[in-house]
């Protein structure tokens, strides 16, 4: 197959496997560049904390609940969610990380996530961003959480081509106010968040 000058008949194998790969690639980001699908949409609807204790050894306990909306606007293309991994993060700390369920996506279809951090971690908080910790815990509501979904995908178009599995850019669901809940206390709504998917149906690695 085109250079393919090998005398080695498994390395000529290997030659052919490699390039017949690397067409099957490009023709997917053809394929992509020319029907341009609309990135899927991501909403986080509702997050609120129950717990968010920053201890003396730097040690925050937390317990931290998002509801996030997930929309495939495109009439042709089917999206299936291997792997997702979603991150929270305070004030540029990565808080926790947590593996969602996979599942399949319809062209024009929703789908509501939940995503459950609990847990604790030692996170590094600079002095400015502590006095900022207590000035919010003050109020009872957290500013700068963020939550990032890192995905693995295969997508198909109508109903002939389906792509490897690949990674979209990182989701960033970015700049989300959130209340603590304590003792039933009711707090203040939660502003919905849009968040930015990038070229979605493109590999991080290809920009
Ligand atoms: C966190 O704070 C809440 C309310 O102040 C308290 O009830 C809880 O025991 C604290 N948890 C830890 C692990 O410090
Ligand atoms: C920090 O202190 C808490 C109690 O306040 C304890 O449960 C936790 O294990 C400590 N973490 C570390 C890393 O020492
Ligand atoms: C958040 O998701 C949970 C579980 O799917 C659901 O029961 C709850 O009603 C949702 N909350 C909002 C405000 O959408
Ligand atoms: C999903 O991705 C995460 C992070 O890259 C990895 O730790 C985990 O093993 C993956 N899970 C599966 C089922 O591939
Ligand atoms: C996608 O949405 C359509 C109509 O909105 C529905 O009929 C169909 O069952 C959905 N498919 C999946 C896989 O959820």
């Amino acid at each position: 197959m085109m250079h393919c000058r090998s005398r080695h008949i498994f390395g000529c194998i290997y030659c052919t496997t490699c390039s017949l790969l690397i067409m099957l690639m490009l023709s997917y980001y053809l394929l992509m560049v020319i029907i341009n699908p609309s990135n899927v949409e991501f909403y986080v609807t509702e997050a609120s904390l129950t717990q968010f204790n920053f201890t003396s050894n730097n040690t925050l306990f937390y317990h931290l609940k998002v509801n996030v909306t997930v929309r495939n606007p495109n009439k042709h293309m089917i999206v299936y969610y291997r792997n997702i991994t979603a991150i929270a993060w305070y004030k540029d700390n990565d808080v926790g990380r947590v593996s969602l369920a996979p599942f399949d996506q319809a062209h024009k279809n929703t789908t509501y996530l939940q995503a459950l951090f609990e847990g604790q971690n030692v996170i590094p908080l600079k002095p400015k961003q502590l006095g900022e910790y207590q000035e919010e815990t003050s109020i009872g509501v957290y500013n700068d959480l963020a939550v990032d979904f890192d995905l693995k995908i295969r997508s198909k178009y109508r109903k002939w081509f389906k792509s490897g599995r690949f990674n979209p850019p990182i989701v960033q669901c970015r700049r989300m106010r959130v209340p603590l809940i304590s003792n039933g206390k009711s707090a203040p709504s939660f502003i919905v968040i849009k968040c930015n998917s990038g070229s979605f149906f493109k590999d991080r690695g290809a920009h």
